[in-house]
């Protein structure tokens, strides 16, 4: 198995990540959230193969289905632009990512008044061209504790297909946390894995 490389990921570093702005998605993003988040998530899933629950029944995809992929991560971000920028729910917070004007990515998070306070990072992706250039790594380290000083606990879910998302993880020193933590989001731990992280 190969790890998908960026674009950037064998180049030298070329971006000053404390020149990265992070702004509220608003719906004027809304276009280009569509066509980058499924651009982002295609530089990891192009090549794997797992399954999409499509109308209510699993459905296999692999390397070959490139459309059924780009079209089931089209419905992805639409739902999430509704959730997290248009229906604006309270404690869903949306950020893109800016570098001299230009836009690289975004997230999507949760903030949840637990007993510890929790941020669940439900959506993030970098733009092809910017990957391996230590924004994520920023934002997940820098941007959001500044943010959200009180909130310590970090909880994310990543498909087990996606290894660029566990060395991302990994690299951040989370932790695997148990299958209650995929089954606390909704989700399938036969699919998704839990990380936990607490500062
Ligand atoms: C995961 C993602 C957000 C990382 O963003 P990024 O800004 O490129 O990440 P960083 O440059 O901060 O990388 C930090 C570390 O993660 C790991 N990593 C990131 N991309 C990697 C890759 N393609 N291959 C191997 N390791 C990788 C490395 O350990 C890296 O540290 P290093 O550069 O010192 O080797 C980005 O790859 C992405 O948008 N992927 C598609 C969407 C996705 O999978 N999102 C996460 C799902 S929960």
């Amino acid at each position: 198995m190969t790890v998908a490389t960026p674009a950037s990921k064998n180049k030298a570093k070329k971006i000053e990540v404390k020149d990265i702005m992070a702004l509220p998605l608003t719906k004027a993003d809304e276009s280009w959230f569509n066509k980058e988040f499924v651009r982002g998530f295609m530089s990891v899933y192009k090549d794997k193969t797992f399954i999409i629950t499509e109308d209510d029944k699993p459905k296999i995809l692999g390397p070959t289905n490139i459309k059924e992929k780009e079209k089931w991560l089209h419905g992805t971000a639409k739902e999430e632009f509704n959730d997290y920028v248009l229906t604006g729910k309270e404690n869903y917070k949306a950020l893109k990512l800016k570098y001299k004007g230009k836009l690289v990515g975004a997230i999507m998070y949760r903030l949840l008044d637990e007993t510890k306070k929790t941020i669940y990072l439900a959506q993030l992706f970098i733009a092809p061209s910017f990957q391996g250039q230590g924004i994520a790594t920023h934002l997940v380290d820098k941007i959001l504790p500044k943010l959200h000083p009180d909130y310590k606990r970090y909880e994310v879910l990543t498909r087990h297909q996606n290894d660029v998302g566990m060395l991302f993880y990994n690299n951040l020193e989370f932790t695997i946390g148990d299958t209650s933590l995929v089954e606390k989001y909704g989700y399938n731990p036969l699919y998704y894995i839990g990380f936990y992280n607490v500062r």
